[in-house]
């Protein structure tokens, strides 16, 4: 069987939209959530990896007024600050030392 131009055509067509739909998919879409956190302070413990790392990337980007990075180690919390810092700058991110394994470490933070 011999497929004319026109059919040649649509099967690309169809691949082309195919894939992009699948790297949609993969990718995990796109967030159409943008809340306004202008004036808001917000705590991420674990903020130097991770899902708390892409969550305080993500939050520099709505522009609030405070990101407060509850972390245990001074060095992978100021690594991670500027790493973030050089995708987002200016992203507002403050160190305190947070050791959830440690109460007088949380009431002090506290
Ligand atoms: N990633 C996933 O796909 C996934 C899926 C489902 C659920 N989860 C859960 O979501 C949570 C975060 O996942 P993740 O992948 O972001 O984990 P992760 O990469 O292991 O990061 C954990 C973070 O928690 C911090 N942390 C651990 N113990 C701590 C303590 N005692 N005091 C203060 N900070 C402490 C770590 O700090 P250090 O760097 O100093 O160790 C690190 O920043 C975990 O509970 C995980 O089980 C993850």
């Amino acid at each position: 069987m011999v497929l004319s131009a026109y059919a040649w055509g649509a099967i690309a067509g169809g691949s082309v939209i195919a894939i992009g739909g699948l790297k949609y998919y993969f990718n995990g879409g796109k967030n159409k959530h943008w809340p306004d956190l202008a004036g808001k302070t917000i705590i991420i413990t674990g903020a130097n990896v991770g899902l708390g790392f892409i969550s305080a990337v993500e939050m520099s980007k709505l522009k609030p007024e405070k990101i407060i990075m509850a972390c245990r180690s001074e060095q992978r919390a100021t690594d991670a600050i500027a790493a973030i810092q050089k995708q987002v700058p200016g992203a507002p991110l403050e160190w305190i030392p947070l050791d959830l394994n440690d109460l007088a470490s949380v009431k002090q933070f506290a």
